[in-house]
């Protein structure tokens, strides 16, 4: 199967009147059980793409498949379960909870599909047993490094089994050390799992971790080299 099939994507924002082009026309094959990664310059269009890969947004104009469905045949509230059934976050940011434990953040995305609590809460430990934080279940955010934030990130992206993790600058707020192993994480994701990942880095030494680079620059995709 084919994680993502683009044509012709095009996404504008309208801004106070202007109007900015933030893709372009992007054409993008994604297969399953790949290891991408995306680079380019800031304001390129790789957040923008990540989205609508991520079906956190829509196209303005083109066709986007995820898992072979075209999105544009879905609702709002189909796309939502798409996304939450296929596909895992992970951003620059970790985007947790402040005040909710790791491991009722690692559950939350399992809320949404009904799972039961006794049951996502034995995942979320699974999941974070995983990213080698079994002894910080109980903790904050705020109470963890920034490495320790990022690998509960990822157990949150992992809890609900994706096909694809995609991850906006992962490495980005890290230190070499924790972005080594934040990669080497999602390295074993990919080998172990098969779980196709996508991320968008600045870091040549990250990019040059994946399998295939896709240099993005000016809302087209420049060039993409396997
Ligand atoms: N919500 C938005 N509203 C208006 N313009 C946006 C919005 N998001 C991104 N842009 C613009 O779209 C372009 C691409 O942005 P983005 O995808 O975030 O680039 P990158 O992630 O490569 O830095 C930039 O010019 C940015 O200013
Ligand atoms: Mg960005």
């Amino acid at each position: 199967m084919t994680a993502f099939e683009a044509a012709g994507l095009t996404r504008s924002y309208q801004l106070e009147g202007v109007t900015v082009d933030a893709l372009r026309g992007v054409d993008l094959t994604i297969g399953d059980g790949e290891f991408a990664a995306i680079l380019g310059p800031s304001g390129s269009g790789k957040s923008t793409l990540m989205h609508l890969l991520g079906c956190l947004d829509r196209p303005t104009s083109g066709v986007l498949k995820v898992g072979g469905v075209d999105v544009s045949t879905l609702d709002d509230t189909r796309l939502a379960e798409l996304r939450n059934q296929m596909i895992g976050f992970v951003f620059q940011s970790f985007h947790l909870l402040a005040r909710t434990s790791a491991l009722d953040n690692v559950a939350l995305p399992l809320v949404y599909r009904g799972v039961a609590k006794t049951e996502r809460r034995a995942r979320a430990r699974r999941a974070l047993e995983a990213v080698g934080l079994a002894h910080r279940l109980d903790h904050r955010p705020s109470q963890m490094s920034g490495g320790e934030q990022q690998r509960v990130a990822i157990a949150r992206a992992l809890v609900g089994d994706p096909q694809v993790v995609l991850a906006d600058e992962p490495t980005g707020n890290l230190d070499t050390r924790n972005g080594e192993e934040v990669m080497g994480l999602l390295e074993r994701l990919n080998t172990d799992q098969g779980v196709a990942i996508v991320l968008v880095t600045h870091e040549p030494e990250v990019a040059n971790r994946a399998r295939r680079q896709i240099h993005v620059r000016d809302g087209l995709i420049e060039r993409d080299v396997a």
